[in-house]
C-alpha cells in the first residue's frame, strides 16, 4: 500500500468488497487501532458522501448512524443522512433535533482543493475547526471524535484546540493514504466539554 499500485489495489479491493469508497479501509483502521465506537454508540458522520464511512458504521454500531454532506449520499438501509452544509447552523440544529445523544463524531470533510498547498491548507484547517466546533456543540461527555486533517503550518493550532476538549488525543496516519500525501485522523477520545 501507500505506492501507487497500493492505491490502485486498495481502490479495487473496495470495488470487490462492496464499498463506495476505498475510504473505508480508514475508519476500520482507526477503529481497530483506537476502538473509538461502540456497538450502542449514536455516531455522527460529517463529510459522509458517497457512503462508505457510514457502510463501516453501519456494523460497528447497532444505534442511530447519521450522515451529513453537501451532496446527496445514495440510500443506506438503516442509515439517516441530511444534505447540507456542517458549517451552517440551521443543519446542526436538524441533526441535534434528529439525534439527541451523540456518542460519536466521524469527519472525513475535505473542501475542493485549488491546488495551492497554503491556501488549501488554511481552508482545511478552517473546516477542521467549525467540525470541532460542531462535536464540542453536540457530543455528550465522554465521547469521541475523529478528524481527518492535513500536516502544515496551521495543524498545530488545531491539534491543540482538539486536546483543550478531550482527554486522550493521538494523530494516526492510515496504511491507505495515498504516498507524498500530508493526510492525517487526529483521533480525541473522552469528550471532557
Ligand atoms: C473524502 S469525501 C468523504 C468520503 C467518505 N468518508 C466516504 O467514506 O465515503 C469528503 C466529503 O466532504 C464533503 N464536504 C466538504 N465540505 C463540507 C461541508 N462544509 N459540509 C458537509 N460536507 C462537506 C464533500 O462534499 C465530500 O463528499
Amino acid at each position: 500500500m501507500g505506492s501507487q499500485w497500493g492505491y490502485d489495489k486498495t481502490h479495487m479491493r473496495a470495488k470487490h468488497e462492496g464499498y463506495r469508497s476505498r475510504a473505508a479501509y480508514k475508519l476500520i483502521e482507526i477503529q481497530n487501532k483506537f476502538s473509538v465506537i461502540r456497538s450502542d454508540d449514536n455516531v455522527i458522520d460529517l463529510g459522509a458522501a458517497p457512503g462508505s464511512w457510514l457502510q463501516v458504521l453501519r456494523t460497528m454500531t447497532h444505534a442511530r448512524v447519521l450522515g451529513i454532506d453537501l451532496n446527496p449520499i445514495a440510500d443506506l438501509e438503516g442509515v439517516e443522512t441530511i444534505v447540507g452544509d456542517l458549517t451552517d447552523p440551521e443543519v446542526q440544529e436538524l441533526a441535534r433535533s434528529m439525534l439527541e445523544i451523540v456518542n460519536v463524531i466521524v469527519c472525513d470533510a475535505a473542501p475542493k482543493l485549488s491546488g495551492h498547498r497554503s491556501y488549501d491548507q488554511a481552508r482545511i484547517i478552517e473546516l477542521n475547526e467549525m467540525a470541532l466546533a460542531f462535536a464540542v456543540k453536540m457530543l455528550k461527555p465522554g465521547g469521541n471524535f475523529v478528524i481527518k486533517s492535513f500536516q502544515g503550518t496551521d495543524f498545530p493550532g488545531l491539534y491543540s484546540d482538539v486536546k483543550n476538549h478531550f482527554y486522550s488525543v493521538k494523530t494516526c496516519i492510515t496504511k491507505s493514504t495515498r504516498k507524498g500525501s500530508t493526510e492525517l485522523y487526529i483521533v480525541a477520545k473522552n469528550f471532557s466539554g
